[in-house]
């Protein structure tokens, strides 16, 4: 199964994705049964590594952030099961991705239709903001994340149209 989380820039919110679900799959000795990656939607920190307040915030609840900036392509939509939009915009974005893929087979979701404990709708772009954006977004990510899997678990997971 092969998981794809995407935001804006691919140092925030979506790194943080990926490795939070990382780190739940290792929990749960699922490893080797998930390929997780993230991207952006602009190319603006191509190969930077995630943002300093991201990794701290992560790292304060036991998650190493792992990984490089890249923008998403129209070949994720072939090379990937799921990919997650961390915000509307993200979504409208990759829908646009998706026009230029051949034959695009990835499941595309707001992340936070999987939520289980949270109302929001979207993860918040936490980049111009205070700590406390940080810390919703590892909330959202922990909750959704954790869900998805337990979902996967159950084989309740919605299947391609
Ligand atoms: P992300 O956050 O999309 O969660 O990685 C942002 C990172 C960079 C910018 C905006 C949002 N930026 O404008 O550079």
């Amino acid at each position: 199964m092969r998981l794809l989380f995407v935001c804006l820039g691919n140092i925030c919110r979506s790194p943080a994705g990926e490795n939070v679900m990382n780190h739940l799959l290792e929990r749960e000795g699922l490893a080797s049964r998930f390929e997780v990656d993230s991207a952006g939607t602009a190319g603006y920190h191509i190969g930077n590594p995630p943002d300093a307040r991201m990794t701290r915030a992560a790292r304060d609840r036991g998650i190493e952030m792992k990984g490089r900036a890249r923008q998403v392509k129209p070949a994720d939509f072939e090379e990937f099961d799921w990919i997650f939009a961390m915000d509307r915009s993200n979504h409208e974005d990759l829908l646009a991705v998706r026009k230029r893929c051949a034959n695009p087979t990835a499941q595309l979701a707001l992340f936070c239709d999987f939520c289980e404990g949270h109302d929001e709708r979207e993860v918040p772009d936490p980049y111009y903001g205070g700590p406390e954006g940080f810390e919703k977004v590892l909330d959202l990510l922990e909750d959704g994340c954790a869900a998805f899997l337990r979902q996967w678990r159950a084989g309740e997971l919605p299947s391609a149209p």
